[in-house]
């Protein structure tokens, strides 16, 4: 047997080799917390599950969906759409169903890339944005985050050279893995650098329905001009705490979303119709108190999780949006991962070295808030003891 040199190319995937170590620590008999996954501890919501088990009781949701969708599931992520960002889609071209953003953000690189073409890439960011060209036969090509720049890329600073090959850019606000909601002007400039090269923006909106401090993320749809040059990818796993259900749209520019479609058809059968069903009660405005009710308690943990830190002195900021805190490796550790290491063998937690994010993730690891706040706390504590 002899698996495809493609599968060469790219790493293992960060959590499948946390997940192996974990398991290790506790069939040692560890007490492990893991605080490294993004993966919501809260159930979903009940109105979504009853939507869902209704949903799955009814016969005409049992056969094979259109890769297209229904067409009342493209009609409430339109309304949604507008209700939530003022932007306006055509429900017919300009929405369809994903199985999870992964799968969506993955398959837009075999929509769009050639071997020899290049993606513009966060970095650090989801590690799709670059597994995802590499295993297109493409090149990702980094676009540096960097603190002193609000995590927001330099688009000035891409070479000609790359710039002339790409044909997508990946970005994502607010940010996974740094927590930083978008810079003003950002979205504006990505409009004009995709208008001038042609390439196809895609704005991974995986956390705009978890925020804090009053702040509400906007759409990169409503900059002006983001629907003749992008895409957005909407995803239902963090804000309802729907991972497991792979519930995702892309959203804007109809031809993009037509050359996705057509890839589609020929790799996966759609979206589960009773998961379109359930994501249409999630997307109603009586989910809204549960999306609230979830940013006050990660709120609370991310509060609780600063204050540890800079009571060891790391120096971190509490972010306005997403599920992690992103933070200053402390002095005396070669690197993130030597950390983490560290962190895991001296205290049993888990806690993901930024280096694992891309090259501009030195130096920096991230917490995830999505444990019960007890064990919370007690990872907290551990890392204060260590420090101590
Ligand atoms: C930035 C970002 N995009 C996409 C995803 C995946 O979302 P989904 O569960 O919809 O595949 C994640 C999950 O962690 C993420 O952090």
């Amino acid at each position: 047997m002899k698996p495809s040199k493609r599968l060469d190319l790219i790493p293992p995937y960060l959590f499948a080799e946390l997940e192996r170590k974990v398991a290790a620590k506790r069939a040692a008999g560890v007490d492990v917390i893991s605080l490294g996954i993004g993966d919501p501890d809260r159930p979903t919501p009940a109105l979504i599950v009853e939507a869902m088990q209704e949903a799955v009781s009814e016969r005409e949701t049992h056969q094979y969906p259109s890769n297209r969708g229904r067409p009342d599931f493209r009609a409430a992520v339109s309304d949604f759409y507008a209700r939530r960002f003022d932007v306006e889609l055509d429900p017919a071209t300009e929405v369809m169903p994903a199985i999870g953003a992964k799968e969506c953000i993955f398959n837009l690189n075999l929509a769009f890339l050639d071997p020899g073409d290049a993606a513009l890439s966060a970095d650090p960011g989801y590690p799709v944005y670059t597994g995802g060209p590499l295993l297109a036969g493409a090149d990702p090509v980094l676009m540096p985050l960097l603190r002193e720049h609000d995590f927001t890329p330099d688009l000035m600073a891409i070479s000609d050279k790359d710039r002339d090959r790409a044909k997508l850019m990946f970005f994502n606000y607010p940010n996974n893995p740094t927590g930083a909601v978008v810079r003003p002007g950002f979205f504006e400039d990505v409009v004009d650098y995709c208008r001038a090269t042609n390439i196809l923006a895609v704005h991974d909106n995986a956390y705009s329905e978890t925020t804090y401090d009053g702040y509400r993320a906007p759409s990169f749809l409503a900059t002006p001009g983001a629907k003749e040059v992008g895409v957005e990818v909407f995803s239902w796993s963090k804000g309802y705490n729907m991972t497991g259900w792979r519930c995702a749209a892309i959203v804007g520019n109809a031809a993009a979303i037509d050359a996705y479609w057509k890839l589609k058809t020929n790799i996966d059968s759609g979206l589960f119709e009773a998961i379109q069903l359930a994501g249409i009660a999630a997307l109603s405005p009586d989910a809204d108190g549960d999306v609230k009710e979830m940013n006050a308690l990660y709120a609370r943990r991310r509060d609780l999780v600063v204050d540890a830190l800079r009571a060891i002195g790391v120096d971190v900021k509490p972010p306005k949006g997403t599920i992690y805190i992103w933070a200053p490796v402390p002095a005396g550790f070669d690197s993130a991962a030597a950390y983490c290491e560290h962190v895991l063998e001296e205290a049993g937690v888990v806690i993901s070295p930024g280096g694992a994010y891309g090259p501009n993730g030195e130096g920096f690891f991230r917490i995830s808030l999505t444990t019960p706040d007890d064990r919370l706390l007690e990872a907290v504590q551990r890392l204060g003891r260590l420090a101590g």
